[in-house]
This record gives C-alpha cells, structure tokens and sequence, in this order.
C-alpha cells in the first residue's frame, strides 16, 4: 500500500509530446524486478553489465552503452568527448540542441554550435559544406563534428544512404559524426530496418539513444560506435553530472525495452497513429499538412481560433505562431480511439470556424 495519492485522470491524452506519455507496463514490471537488495551503485550493477550485450545485439561488437539520466545531458556528454576545447559542431538550424536544450551545450560543455538553415531539419553534405570550411585557421572554431538527429525535429527521416553519405563526406574532412537518436527507435520501425543500418553500418561513430519517448520512465544512453571517436566519457559522463547512482534501474528499463521487441512494438504504434491522425484529418476543409508524416510526428497549418478552442480540449504545442503551424505528437500508447476523438474535434472547430 501508498500513502501517495493518484492525482490526474489516466484515461486523458493529449498530443503534445511523446514525453507527456507514462511509462509503458512492461517498463515498470522490470524496474520492480530489479528492486530488492543491494547492488553495487554508479554502474557497477549487473543489470549495466548484462546491458552491454544487448546494445552490441543491435548495434555490433564494438558498441559501449553510457547510460544517462536525459537527453540534454547525453547529449552534452557525447558532443563533448568528440571535440577539443577549440572544435565546433556542425548542426542543422532545428536541431534539439540548437534551439531546445537551454543552450547547454555552450553553457556545461564550451561547445561552438555551427549551425545551418535546412528545408526540411536534414542536413547533406552540401549543407555541411556552407560550415565546413577555415580548417587551420586560427581565427575560427574548428568544424570537428557532424550532429544529425534522427527522426528529426521537424518529423522527417534520413535513409540510411543519406546518413552514410553524410558520415563519408565529415570523415572525408578529417569530421566525426554524432546521431541524436531521441526518436532512433521510430526511424527504425519507420524505416523497417534493423537500428544499425543508420547508425553503426552508415559510418555513425556516436549515438545519443532515446529511452524516454519509448517508452521508459527516464533514461537515455550514449552508445559509441567507434571508440577512437570519443575521449575521456567515463569522467566526462559524471562531471556532466549524469552518472546514476542507482543505475540499475536505469539499465533494467533499457533492457526491457531492448532486449526483445517492445521498442519495435512501441515505436510501431506511435508511428502508426500519426498516419492515421493525418489522414483524418487531411480532407478537412481549411486543414493543410505542410510537411511529412514520416514517423510519429504530424504538423499542421490551422486558423488561429481553431487551435485556440482545440488547446483547451486536447493539449499540443503550437509550432510557429506566425504562420499558426501546430505540431501533434502521438506516443506509444496512443490509441485508434485518441486519436479518432481528436480527428473528430478537429472536424467539429472547423466547422466553427468563420471561413
Ligand atoms: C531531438 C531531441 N533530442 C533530445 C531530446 C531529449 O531531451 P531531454 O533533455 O528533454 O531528455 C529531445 C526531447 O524532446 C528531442 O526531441
């Protein structure tokens, strides 16, 4: 028994983000079995142990997992194991760590951003290129690492040819390449292949790998991919003050997610309820889709007081209030029946709408 007292209604959803979601059923049954005890604390566990084998199942022998507290802070730690005090990161102008992380990484880690506009939050090599330059200049911050995120901010995917061609071109320069993998797990099931394909087998050296979106309590993980990439995590990740003590059940969450097929379900799902939301909602007059639907992310263009009304029944995010763009994110436990109600309300504002 709890003295805790239950304090929302858990039948109620919105579309705000995949991080509004709880933790799936098979998440916490796991945290429960690795409860009881002593285990050695800051990762000297056996369930951190048993998780270096099921990130080299996915991604190759040569795989380490760092697991972490969040995303900001995987982040942060990863970038700054890839660059000397003097080196900068290459990222597009969207990127979570351009525009949603505080500016943490200038802050904690020293780091230059450089970052480039995109049509679409994809970087190529030519985009690269408008950064990439001043190699052995004095005067500016040396282009050192190429940060991608997969799926991307703006809901669109990389195929793996288009991160391989990346990964070429940034090695080509003397570059690294780091993936911000918060949604891998839905460019995967997206994308139907294995999660190495765009990772270790497109030439990534270093992955920050999202647990919270799919589905964990919290937890995320930097997985290097090759080790001559990195220096100095080890104490990096604990300056970055992202080391658990009690990391097993930061571990164990992986390992639910991971160890079978509940990552793949989870982003299944997530996925598939955001094409069903868009077409919903597609041929309702006056609703335009500007961009995508590729994995669990739906935008879209909608009168100022529609969005008003609709925010006070359903919670999401309005994306560009100049242009009343809105972003609807679905999550892994979103349901046929959420997101039918939401079409629906959708349906109905327009109605109301004065044309
Ligand atoms: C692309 C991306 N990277 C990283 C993160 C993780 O951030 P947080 O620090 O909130 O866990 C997010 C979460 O919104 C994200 O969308």
């Amino acid at each position: 028994m709890t003295d805790a007292v239950r304090r929302h209604d858990p039948l109620v959803k919105g579309f705000a983000s995949d991080n509004y979601a709880g933790v799936h059923p098979e998440i916490l049954q796991a945290v429960a079995l690795a409860n009881g005890g002593h285990q050695t604390a800051y990762g000297d566990d056996v369930y951190t142990a048993a998780l270096q084998d099921v990130f080299r199942g996915h991604f190759g022998p040569a795989a380490e997992v760092w697991p972490m507290f969040n995303g900001t802070g995987a982040n942060v730690v990863a970038l700054r194991s890839m660059t000397a005090h003097w080196e900068a990161v290459i990222c597009a102008e969207s990127a979570h760590i351009h525009t949603d992380e505080g500016g943490a990484p200038e802050r904690s880690a020293g780091l230059k951003l450089l970052p480039v506009a995109t049509p679409d939050g994809k970087l190529t090599p030519e985009l690269i290129d408008r950064q990439a330059w001043g190699f052995g200049d004095e005067h500016r911050a040396q282009p050192k690492v190429v940060s991608i995120t997969q799926t991307t901010e703006l809901g669109t995917l990389y195929t793996p040819e288009e991160i391989r061609a990346i990964c070429d071109h940034a090695h080509g320069l003397g570059m690294v390449v780091h993936l911000d993998g918060a949604r891998a797990t839905n460019a995967a099931a997206a994308l139907d292949v294995p999660l190495r394909a765009f990772t270790t087998d497109a030439g990534v050296d270093v992955l920050s790998f999202g647990g919270t979106k799919a589905g964990l309590m919290f937890g995320e993980a930097v997985v290097v991919l090759d080790p001559g990439a990195v220096r100095g995590l080890r104490y990096l990740r604990k300056s970055a003050m992202q080391l658990a003590s009690k990391m097993r059940f930061v571990s164990v969450q992986f390992e639910a997610l991971l160890a079978g097929d509940l990552w793949l379900r989870n982003a299944r799902n997530a996925n598939a309820m955001a094409l069903r939301l868009a077409e919903a909602v597609r041929d309702v007059p006056g609703v335009r889709i500007p961009r995508p639907v590729q994995a669990n992310a739906v935008f879209a263009i909608l009168p100022g007081d529609v969005t008003a009304r609709l925010q006070k029944r359903f919670r999401f995010y309005t994306w560009n209030e100049a242009t009343g763009e809105v972003r609807w994110m679905t999550a892994f436990d979103t349901t046929e029946a959420d997101v039918d109600a939401f079409a629906a309300a959708v349906a109905e504002e327009m109605r109301l709408s004065p044309a």
